[in-house]
Order: C-alpha cells, then structure tokens, then sequence
C-alpha cells in the first residue's frame, strides 16, 4: 500500500461509520405507521416503473449487436428511449418521496466530457445517471449479466471492467481516453472517483481513472440535506434493506445536485493525472465545505478485510495503521518485536496508557499516541486490551496469510507463555481472525483438547483444521497479493458495483 500523507494532521477521521438509530418514539411510531399505509404503495408503483424501464430497455437493445454497443454511439429512436428511461428515474425517485433538488446546469460534453461526482455515500446516488441523461459509467462486467439489471447496464452502453483480466486497470482507462476523446456522438462520462461510499464528512482520495484523458471536467456535489439521514450506506452502519425501508418510510426527502463550473486543467495537470484529481478534489471539497482525508479504496479494502474477520476496531483500522505510520511504528516493526519476545504485560486485557508508551517506546504526552489508545478505548475505561492491538497491527502491517495471522493470535493470547491456549482464550482468538461465534469455537475446542488435558496448541488446531472442509480457506497459500485476498474473503461493497 502506499504511503499517504494526511492533508490535514490534526483530524483524523473514519468516513466509514454511519450511525442511525430512530431515537424517539415519536420517530419510532411514525416509522411504523408509514410502514403500514405508505411502503406497499411505494414499492408496487416502484416495482412498476422498474418493469417498464426494463421493457423499454430491452426495446431499445432489440437487434443491436455487442459490436454495436460497444463501437457505436446510439442513434435515432433508440435515443427517445433513453430519454423516457431517464424520465422513468425520475418517476422513481418521486414514487420514494424524494425530491431532487438541480443547482448549477450541466455542461455539454463538448464542454466537459466526463463528469465527477462526489461525494459518494449510497446506492441512492445511482439516480444521478437518469438527471445526467444516461451517461456513460465504468460498470463490472458481471453485472451486465444480471438479467434485470443487466438490460438496463447494457443499455447505457457502459464501459466495462473485466476484473478476471489481469490488465483490467489499463484496459479500463484505455476505454476511457477513447471515450471522452471521441469523435462520435458518445453521452458524458460519469464517474465516482472516490470509488468506494463514504459518509460524507470529507472527501477521500479522488481514483485518476477520470482524469486520465486529460480533458475538461464537471465537477458535481451530491447533497442530501435531510434532518434524519436515511441514505448513507457505509461499512459500519445499516444495511441496504434497512435504509431503503428507512428511506421509502420517510414521507418527503431531499437529493441536492449542484453542478460546478467546468474544470479545465493546465499543461501541469493533463501530464499527471494524480496532481488533476487532487486539484478537483480540493475544488469539489470547498464547495461541499468538508476537508480532503486521503483514505484509499486500499485503506477500505483492509477495513473490510478486518470487518470480515471480526478483527477488534476493524473501521478504525486504515486510521490506526496511519497513526502509527505516523509514529514510526511501523518501519520498526515495534510490535512484530513485542509478539515475538514473551510478552511483557502482567495482564495484557488491561493496559492503561502509561504503560502501553512503555510498550511502544513511544511518549504518552504525544497526542497522536493518546489518539491510537483511545481508538482501543472503547468505553473510555481508561485501559485497553493490548492483545487486541497486538492483533490489529499484526494484520495491517503487511500482507499475511490467514493461516499466519491465526497463529499469531495464538501467541498474543497465550497468557501461559508455553503455547497452551485455554477454552476462554481459544474462543476469542477464533472470534476475532474468523469471526467464529463462541459456541462453535467451544464445540470444535472440545473435538481437539487432548485427553485428560484444558488447552490445546497451535498443532493440535491445524491438524483439527486441515481436516475439516470449513477451514480450508485458511490454507490457501499465496504469495501474490493479489490471490492473498481470498482468503479474507474481502466483503463486496454494492456500492462500488456501479462505478469503478
Ligand atoms: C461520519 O464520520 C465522521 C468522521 O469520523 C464522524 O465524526 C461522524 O459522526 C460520522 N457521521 C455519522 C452520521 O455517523
Ligand atoms: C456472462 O455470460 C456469458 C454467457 O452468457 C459468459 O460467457 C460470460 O463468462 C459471463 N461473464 C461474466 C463476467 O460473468
Ligand atoms: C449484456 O451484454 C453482454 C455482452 O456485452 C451480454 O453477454 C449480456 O448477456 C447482456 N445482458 C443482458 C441482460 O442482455
Ligand atoms: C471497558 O473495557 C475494559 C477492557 O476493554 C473492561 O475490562 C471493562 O470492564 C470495560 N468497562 C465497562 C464499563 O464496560
Ligand atoms: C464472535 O463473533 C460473532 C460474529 O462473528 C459475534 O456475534 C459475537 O458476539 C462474537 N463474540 C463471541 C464471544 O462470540
Ligand atoms: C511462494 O514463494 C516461495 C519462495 O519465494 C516458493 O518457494 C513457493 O513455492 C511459493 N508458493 C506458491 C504457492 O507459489
């Protein structure tokens, strides 16, 4: 991963939480009425726009070839059809309740052939294809095959990527240079460049996919100012289901979509992509008045791998690895040093912050120190359990093998210090490498333990282990990170389905 320099040292923050939680119980009641007398009209008028606009989208497809989508822009009737399928959006987004609020106006392509919105914070932001008239999109190839979905993909002549394709990245922003440099009458690009959805307090780093080609932009805000937010769809927070229920219960909401004066970059910023994004970004946040956070779609990759894992602090994991990127604790590898002398806490689940400093050879007056131990104090206690940190570095300092870091976990937690692991310690380690809740590590405990014995070791489990068809992701072995992320089995974020 690379190394990032915060744009603003002093916050630190995790994009990546949403908490929504009706409060009231005047909330509460009105949630459920509106359940009751407004979600099933909802959903049927949905469900049938949504078939019309699959209808319509299959029409338009009839007769066309994949050579034709692909190589030529649509022409004559076909073009009607895309107007009633983003006239059909609209509907859709009125049947829901929300309204959509247009500031600024949207430049022609021969203006700005690629628009970039952000900030990205949900599915819901999808809408912004039927206001933008059916733009082209970056779109996994997978979901073209959607039968469904699919039509409507294929439709909007969306540019593909073919993740299997080991040259996926260059073929894509090839496809996109050849795009927005065409001749032919090809709809505006449009692109989420932060790729991933974030909560909105700030703007990630902006992917250079979108500015490759070097021509002029739209930057584009996407607001929802609304009192209960019903939308934002982050790694820690509701689930799809739940804010769509929220969303479609709520009687009236708010999309604002502001278009931004056209972007042109300077001799400087055509040369190199990254320094372009970076100059829009900091255009784009100004207008949103939120400050720039330079997280990576790589630094939510490891959080979800982390989330995956059950790991302890797993949303918090990118800014803790960066807190002690900061701290120099990382190209010390301070703590691999602890893990592998005996460990020198009397009782490890709880170290106040004085003595963590001591641990990490690092001062307790440093505020960034005082950040990372706060990060671990959940409940402002005053104490943390230093195995759990021991573990999450483990994990972030570099790329590592499941099978590897489940040993590690069995050295941070053997308080024995001779490799014998106890029921209560066994359970937690399963618990936070492989998210296995406690009866069953309790179960498969009892299946290894040794005659006449409490504890088993780190053998005993991975002969249990190899054994069994329900561990054998465990054993993948890699040595490319790329085939490395399979066995966390990285979490698929929807919402980076539509865009890059
Ligand atoms: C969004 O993230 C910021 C930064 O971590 C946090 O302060 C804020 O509470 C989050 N917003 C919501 C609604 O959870
Ligand atoms: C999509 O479906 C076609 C056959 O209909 C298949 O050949 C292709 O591999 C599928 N692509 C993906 C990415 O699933
Ligand atoms: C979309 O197009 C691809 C080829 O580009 C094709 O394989 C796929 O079946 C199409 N999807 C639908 C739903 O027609
Ligand atoms: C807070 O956490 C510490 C260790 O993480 C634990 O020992 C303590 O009991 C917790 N306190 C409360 C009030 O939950
Ligand atoms: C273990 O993990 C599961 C989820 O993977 C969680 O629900 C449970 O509370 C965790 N803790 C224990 C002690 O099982
Ligand atoms: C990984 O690399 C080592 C040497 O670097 C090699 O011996 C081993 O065979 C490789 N394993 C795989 C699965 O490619």
């Amino acid at each position: 991963m690379e190394k990032s320099v915060m744009s603003n040292p002093e916050v630190i923050l995790n994009p990546f939480v949403h908490h929504l939680e009706l409060e009231s119980t005047y909330e509460k009641l009105k949630t459920a009425f509106f359940t009751v007398i407004l979600l099933p009209v909802r959903i049927t008028i949905i469900c049938l726009l949504l078939i019309t606009g699959w209808l319509l989208a299959s029409v338009g497809l009839w007769g066309l070839a994949e050579e034709d989508l692909r190589e030529k822009p649509l022409t004559g009737w076909r073009r009607t059809i895309r107007l009633l399928l983003c006239t059909l959006g609209r509907f859709v987004y009125a049947a829901a309740g929300m309204e959509i609020i247009i500031k600024g106006k949207q430049a022609s392509r021969s203006e700005a052939p690629v628009l970039v919105c952000a900030p990205h914070s949900t599915f819901i932001d999808g809408g912004i294809v039927y206001i933008t008239g059916l733009p082209t999109c970056i779109v996994r190839r997978e979901s073209g095959n959607d039968s469904y979905i699919g039509k409507l993909i294929n439709f909007s002549q969306p540019i593909y990527v073919w993740r299997d394709d080991p040259d996926s990245r260059h073929n894509t922003i090839k496809e996109i240079i050849k795009r927005a440099k065409s001749d032919l009458d090809w709809p505006q690009i449009l692109i989420f460049p932060e790729g991933t959805c974030t909560n909105r307090s700030c703007l990630i780093t902006f992917k250079p996919g979108a500015f490759y080609p070097g021509v002029p932009v739209q930057p584009v805000c996407i607001r929802y100012p609304n009192k209960l937010d019903t939308v934002t769809w982050t790694w820690e927070g509701p689930s799809a289901l739940k804010l769509l229920w929220l969303t479609l219960t709520q009687v009236h909401s708010y999309c604002e979509i502001e278009f931004l004066p056209v972007y042109r970059p300077n001799e400087e910023e055509k040369r190199d992509p990254k320094l372009y994004a970076n100059n829009v970004r900091r255009v784009m946040a100004k207008a949103l008045g939120v400050p720039t956070v330079d997280y990576t779609y790589d630094d939510c990759r490891l959080m979800a791998r982390a989330k995956e894992m059950n790991l302890p602090c797993a949303s918090s994991i990118a800014e803790i690895r960066k807190i002690r990127q900061r701290l120099q604790l990382i190209d010390a590898h301070i703590e691999e040093k602890i893990i592998n002398s005996q460990l020198i806490c009397k009782d490890c689940s709880r170290v106040t912050l004085t003595e963590f400093s001591n641990y990490l050879n690092v001062f307790p007056s440093d505020p960034l120190v005082m950040q990372l131990f706060k990060l671990y104090d959940k409940n402002a206690s005053g104490v943390i359990d230093f195995r759990e940190y021991l573990l999450g570095t483990v994990v972030t300092s570099k790329e590592r093998s499941l099978l590897e870091i489940i040993q590690l976990g069995f050295k941070i937690y053997d308080s024995s210090g001779v490799g014998k692991i106890s029921l209560h310690e066994f359970v937690t380690i399963l618990n936070h490498t492989l998210a296995v809740t406690s009866e069953q590590s309790e179960f498969i405990f009892k299946q290894i333990v040794p005659d006449n014995a409490i504890y088993i070791t780190f053998d005993n489990f991975v002969s249990f282990a190899k054994e069994c068809p329900e561990f054998s992701n465990i054993f993948v072995t890699c040595n490319s990170s790329k085939n490395c992320q399979k066995n966390g089995n990285v979490h698929e974020n929807n919402c980076v389905k539509k865009n890059e």
